[in-house]
């Protein structure tokens, strides 16, 4: 647990340069919680290193997988997956334990498991994913916080509506109907890109899943899952992160192994702000903040397509020094502010009302002593920390580590003064 350290961060220097996006944690995850459904060894290349995917190996490892990582590949061999319980420890450590769920009951028929933790972003509720697996013929109660969920005679496919596109429950009702007796049908599921590459690999284990990243998803049942090789997509949340701290610098910089298109919710935002973007094959993305200064129209968070949520906090921090007034409405979460104090510490000028925030942008910022409570809130920090005049000293990287590969490392190959004590 590293909640004594801190980032140390001297400001008002100019990014420039390459950097490398890594694996996708919100791909990664979900992932991982797939490798239980094939029976053997998988291999997930471009894996990164996070405490969250750390924990998601333990759960692994509880229930009788074998993990090793070397570098950013993992090996996960479920051949003999025997637990069916997931302890109350290991499920309050992330959110994205509860798609275990899905694989375990595709797997085992069986799963036990308590209400999942992660960044308190709001209520959080599991409501629809419960429903969908019901509707496929699990049994499920609770008790004492724990869910007891059984599929004794196997899931059966179901026609399923979701009255939100919850990324969540999405993968969730990919993993339990990939091996699911007859066909599911899912309307209105989570189009983000991270869908479709939990269903690429799946359809690469032998699944039949069609319209991934689309509204309507078709999953036929298999009988069984045989494992593959495959790589997690670039994290298009840490390639925005990355961008907002060159922008805020009026830096120059290069982005290497990421997706551009997936970043389309909101790279177009940063061409409003002033800023000048290039992308070429390759994954290759360009970025030249020299006259990034204009705040931008009202951001509207909204599931994939649209502006993401988990870009609201960092993209804030860059308004904070545009001239003019940005609005940010949260649609998402309902309690997804909490870096605002900390920003106001930095000499931002920012108020909130609900789940609206007004931004007045200032000439410029002052380092001060912050923390961060959440992941993204806590990246929001470290790029106001990159623009602020004098030393700043964040804690709370026990978030900021569950999202970001050593964020000082590729910081500071850019160009950043930054180091962790
Ligand atoms: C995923 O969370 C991501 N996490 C989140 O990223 C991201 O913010 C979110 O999708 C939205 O894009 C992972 O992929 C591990 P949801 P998830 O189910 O699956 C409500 C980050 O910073 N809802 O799409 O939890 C819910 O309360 C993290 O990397 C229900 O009401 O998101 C929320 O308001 C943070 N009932 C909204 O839907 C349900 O059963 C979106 O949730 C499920 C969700």
């Amino acid at each position: 647990m590293n909640d004594s350290q801190k980032l140390i961060v001297n400001g008002c220097r100019r990014l420039e340069g390459e950097l490398c996006v890594h694996g996708a944690k919100n791909s990664a995850l979900p992932l991982l919680s797939a490798a239980v459904l094939a029976h053997g060894e998988s291999v997930l290349h471009n894996c990164p290193a996070l405490t969250d995917t750390d924990a998601a190996c333990r759960i692994l490892s509880h229930i009788g997988c074998k993990c090793r990582r070397s570098g950013d590949t993992v090996t996960v061999d479920a051949s003999n997956v025997f637990g069916a319980e997931i302890p109350d420890s290991l499920m309050r450590e992330m959110r994205s334990s509860i798609v275990f769920l899905g694989a375990m009951l595709g797997r085992t028929g069986h799963c036990r498991l308590s209400f999942p933790g992660g960044c308190d972003l709001g209520t959080r509720p599991i409501d629809l994913h419960l429903s969908a697996l019901k509707q496929m013929g699990a049994a499920i109660s609770e008790q004492h916080g724990f869910l007891e969920c059984n599929a004794g005679k196997g899931l059966h496919g179901a026609k399923l509506v979701l009255s939100f596109p919850s990324v969540g429950a999405t993968e969730n009702i990919l993993l339990a109907s990939a091996t699911a007796k007859g066909t599911t049908e899912l309307h209105n599921a989570a189009r983000e890109p991270e869908i479709a590459d939990l269903a690429d690999y799946l359809n690469k284990c032998g699944a039949r899943i069609h319209g991934a990243g689309e509204s309507v998803i078709v999953i036929e049942g298999v009988e069984r899952l045989a494992p593959c090789e495959h790589s997690v997509i670039p994290d298009r949340i840490v390639a925005g992160t990355y961008l907002c701290a060159a922008l805020i610098t009026h830096g120059e910089v290069i982005l290497t192994h990421c997706f551009p298109e997936h970043m389309n919710g909101f790279s177009q935002l940063f061409e409003a702000m002033g800023a000048r973007i290039y992308t070429y094959g390759g994954g290759k993305m360009y970025v030249s903040g020299k006259k990034v200064n204009i705040a931008p129209p009202t951001i509207r968070t909204m599931p994939y397509p649209g502006f993401p949520t988990d870009i609201q906090a960092p993209f804030m921090a860059l308004c904070t020094t545009a001239q003019g007034t940005s609005v940010f409405v949260e649609t998402i979460f309902e309690n997804r502010f909490r870096h605002v104090p900390e920003l106001v510490r930095l000499g931002a000028s920012v108020k909130t009302e609900g789940r609206v925030c007004v931004v007045q942008g200032v000439p410029r910022l002052t380092g001060a002593k912050v923390r961060a409570a959440e992941l993204r809130g806590g990246a929001a920090l470290v790029v106001a920390a990159l623009a602020a005049e004098g030393t700043s000293e964040i804690s709370g990287l026990q978030y900021i580590d569950r999202g970001y590969e050593n964020i000082e490392g590729a910081l500071r190959s850019i160009g950043a003064d930054i180091k962790r004590v």
